[in-house]
């Protein structure tokens, strides 16, 4: 089948890809020239894992174009397919700017009967706002063509993005009109094999599953988090609860690390639009804004941490902290609301040095801050710790997983390891002679 996607960001870019990859003729079409020029050279902008080699195979075979022609884009796509951002404005809700701008565009351009799939993750109504927004255009064009739009939410993982796309553990289709059903099953028949993974439903139910399956994750880790902090006031450890209460299939083993703090595009946006959704139809989500509040705490954790070792904030005067890890998971550059910012601004803020290393992020980082004598962006996790006073481990990067702990002991002037993630076990750290703070580690305080 013949599909187009606006916005070459993550969602458009992995499914655009993944499209191709199964057979259909697909075109990507952005704004932003200088990604398309990229994209036609094979340069992808983004860190995915496996995702460069699928986008060169199948731009070389000819099933994935990129350009910023968006009428050639409209007149090529059966389906249409809106994935393009929708930040947060100012008040915590989602910018639909950039949707409804593609609305307009696909309402100025389409000539036969097309169906409008929107990707991106939309307030609940956004179809309606993008159904009247075409209409209007083909009003104002004195046409009346038939069109379709359907809410499709994307639920794929940076860093396991392909993965997620290629085998999706469930299809959303929300939509009232059995054309645009029967379309978008087609389309998606090579990702449905041997169980129905499809699910119809009506376009407003699609549009608030996608946002309530992000705010039940959020909810998970800042749960999590509550519990991790009332383990370290009681002498428990977390990692013992986590397995104790993990091992119950009604609570299951996903999403119950304690850490820094969520991060990235999307939890922490979609908790915040999802509970200004409500606001706006005078319901308060006091479960969600607490979510909200916890994440924001644990976000300053880490610090505390540090402040309970060193004694105040001005013992961290002139210290350097070795920080492994920036972005906000790991197998991602990205560095959107990552839990490092807000730890390294604050060790900035008490006059300490940062040395850092994050296998992907550094340019981002790079981005965020420039030049300061205060930051440096190293080359390799062993060359962060060079002059470093201790280390905080804030990303969970495989290769941060089994450092030689008497090389730190003898390293770090003072001797001291900060564990945003529960990699390490603290007997093992302590038995190298290394002071040692997890998340949620009572008992090692
Ligand atoms: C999230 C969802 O997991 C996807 O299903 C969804 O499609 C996507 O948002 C989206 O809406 O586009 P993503 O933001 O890429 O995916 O990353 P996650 O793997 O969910 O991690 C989010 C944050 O939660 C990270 O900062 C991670 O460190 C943190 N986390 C995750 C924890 O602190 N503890 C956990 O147990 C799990």
């Amino acid at each position: 089948m013949r599909a187009t996607l606006f916005g070459t960001g993550y969602v458009g870019l992995v499914t655009g890809t993944c499209l191709a990859e199964v057979g259909h003729d697909i075109v990507c079409v952005d704004v932003d020239a200088a990604k398309i020029d990229k994209l036609n050279n094979g340069i992808i902008p983004i860190y995915e894992p496996g995702l460069q080699p699928m986008v060169q195979s199948n731009h070389e075979a000819g099933r994935l174009r990129f350009t910023t022609d968006a009428e050639a884009g409209i007149a090529h796509g059966e389906v249409i397919f809106i994935a393009v951002g929708t930040p947060p404005d100012g008040d915590g809700d989602a910018d639909l700017r950039y949707v409804v701008e593609v609305a307009r565009t696909i309402g100025a351009h389409i000539k036969r009967p097309t169906i409008i799939v929107n990707k991106s993750t939309v307030p609940v109504g956004t179809a309606d706002r993008v159904r009247s927004v075409i209409a209007e255009q083909l009003a104002a064009r004195g046409e009346d063509i038939a069109f379709d739009v359907v809410s499709n939410p994307e639920f794929l993982k940076e860093g396991d993005a392909v993965n997620d796309c290629m085998r999706p553990d469930r299809i959303i289709i929300g939509s009232d009109s059995t054309r645009a059903v029967d379309r978008l099953k087609r389309l998606y028949a090579p990702f449905n094999r041997n169980h129905e993974r499809i699910l119809v439903m009506d376009v407003r139910s699609a549009e608030l599953t996608k946002y309530a399956a992000n705010a039940m994750l959020a909810t998970k880790i800042s749960f999590m988090n509550e519990i991790a902090n009332v383990a370290e006031c009681v002498g428990a450890d977390v990692e013992m609860v986590r397995q104790g209460i993990g091992s119950d299939p009604r609570i299951g083993w996903h999403f119950i690390y304690p850490g820094a703090g969520y991060g990235g595009s999307c939890f922490p946006k979609d908790v915040r639009a999802l509970s200004r959704t409500a606001f706006k139809c005078e319901y308060r989500t006091e479960l969600l804004d607490a979510v909200e509040a916890v994440n924001d705490r644990q976000k300053n954790h880490l610090f505390e941490l540090l402040l309970r070792h060193y004694g105040g904030e001005s013992a961290l005067q002139g210290k350097t902290f070795a920080v492994w890890g920036l972005a906000f998971k790991p197998n991602t550059d990205d560095m959107r609301e990552a839990s490092s910012r807000r730890l390294i601004e604050q060790l900035w803020r008490a006059g300490a040095k940062v040395r850092a290393y994050d296998p992907e992020a550094r340019e981002a980082t790079h981005g965020l801050y420039g030049a300061r004598e205060d930051l440096v962006l190293c080359d390799s996790a062993n060359a962060a710790l060079a002059e470093a006073d201790a280390l905080v481990v804030v990303t969970e990067w495989k290769q941060f997983r089994s450092p030689d702990f008497s090389r730190l002991r003898t390293v770090l002037t003072d001797g001291v390891i900060f564990d945003g993630r529960n990699l390490y076990h603290p007997e093992e750290v302590e038995a190298a002679g290394l002071a040692y703070y997890g998340i949620g580690r009572g008992r090692s305080l």
